[in-house]
């Protein structure tokens, strides 16, 4: 049996094996990666190579092993997500996997907003197959904000129509050491875990951070959907992906990403990376 990571090849997954190598030998880490040029890396450190591409699931009969523990990091295909999941979980059955740990969203079946949508019947998907389970209900990565830090500083601008609404982020790293911890560790069977930062944050909190961190003046400015709808489309984001963030700003609005329920930092051990210190971290990147 091994412990295999999807996705390995992306930001959180990468993560994830580092996590895993600290914690257990190479030899019992596989990574289910599509393209294997871009996963030589982790080759070169042990970990098992295992080819196939959500989106074809003749190409995942090969993924998984009886017993494994499965990490399934959902697709970054948004609209083509629920296929793409239900073909993974139907190979993980048909292998007869230990555990199929599952990345989704804060909130699980509470979570109102659009990009919730897959993730929700994703889970429904994994309990419909009878299959051991954990839920790793993500909250917002900080990152998603502090890769966004050029055109910030270079306009001196936060624009975004969540208004006062508060956002319990925390680190990609901290959402891998929690992964890393319900793969290697026991108790986790049939567990949903509301994953979140420590402290939720303001975009005018942000602003001030970025603020002090940057010596530059940021100031954040809330407008309406409309507006802000045009300032994603303005700077190039296709409409239909820019009104999956509006909605998703909307939703911060109403609190539905400043949950912190503290299962992060209990899963971890120790608390979450505060937002400054991912802040500085992109500034000196
Ligand atoms: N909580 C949050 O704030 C947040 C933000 C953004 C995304 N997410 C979700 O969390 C996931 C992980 O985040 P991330 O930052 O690591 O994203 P990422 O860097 O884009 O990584 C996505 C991973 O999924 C793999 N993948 C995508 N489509 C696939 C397919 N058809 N078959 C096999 N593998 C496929 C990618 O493979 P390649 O390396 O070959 O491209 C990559 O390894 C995302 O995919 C998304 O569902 C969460």
């Amino acid at each position: 049996m091994s412990i295999v990571v999807t996705g390995a090849t992306g930001a959180l997954g990468r993560l994830v094996v580092d996590e895993l190598l600290a914690r257990v030998p190479a030899s019992e880490i596989a990574a289910v990666v599509r393209n294997k040029e871009k996963a030589a890396d982790l080759a070169a450190r042990g970990v098992e190579l295992r080819v196939a591409d959500y989106s074809e699931p003749a190409t995942l009969a090969g993924a998984f092993r009886a017993g494994d523990r499965v990490l399934l990091i959902s697709g970054s295909e948004v609209g083509r997500r629920v296929p793409q999941h239900t073909a993974v979980i139907e190979a993980a059955k048909a292998a007869g996997v230990a555990q199929l740990a599952y990345t989704g969203i804060l909130g699980g079946p509470d979570a109102d907003f659009a990009l919730a949508d897959e993730h929700k019947a994703t889970e429904q998907l994994i309990l419909d197959s009878g299959l051991p389970y954990t839920f790793l209900r993500n909250g917002w990565y900080t990152e998603n904000y502090t890769a966004n830090l050029a055109p910030v500083l270079e306009h001196g601008a936060v624009v975004s129509n969540a208004g006062e609404g508060r956002i319990a982020s925390a680190a990609r790293a901290d959402y891998a050491a929690a992964a890393a911890a319900v793969l290697t560790g026991e108790g986790h069977l049939g567990k949903a875990y509301e994953l979140s930062g420590d402290v939720a944050w303001s975009l005018a909190e942000y602003a001030a951070e970025v603020s002090a961190a940057s010596g530059k003046p940021v100031a954040y400015t809330s407008v309406a959907p409309e507006a802000h709808l045009a300032v994603l489309t303005g700077a190039g984001l296709p409409a239909a992906f820019a009104e999956i963030l509006v909605d998703v700003d909307h939703a911060i609005e109403r609190g539905r990403l400043a949950g912190t329920s503290g299962d992060l930092t209990r899963l971890i051990g120790r608390p979450t990376t505060p937002l400054a210190a991912t802040v500085r971290a992109a500034l000196t990147a």
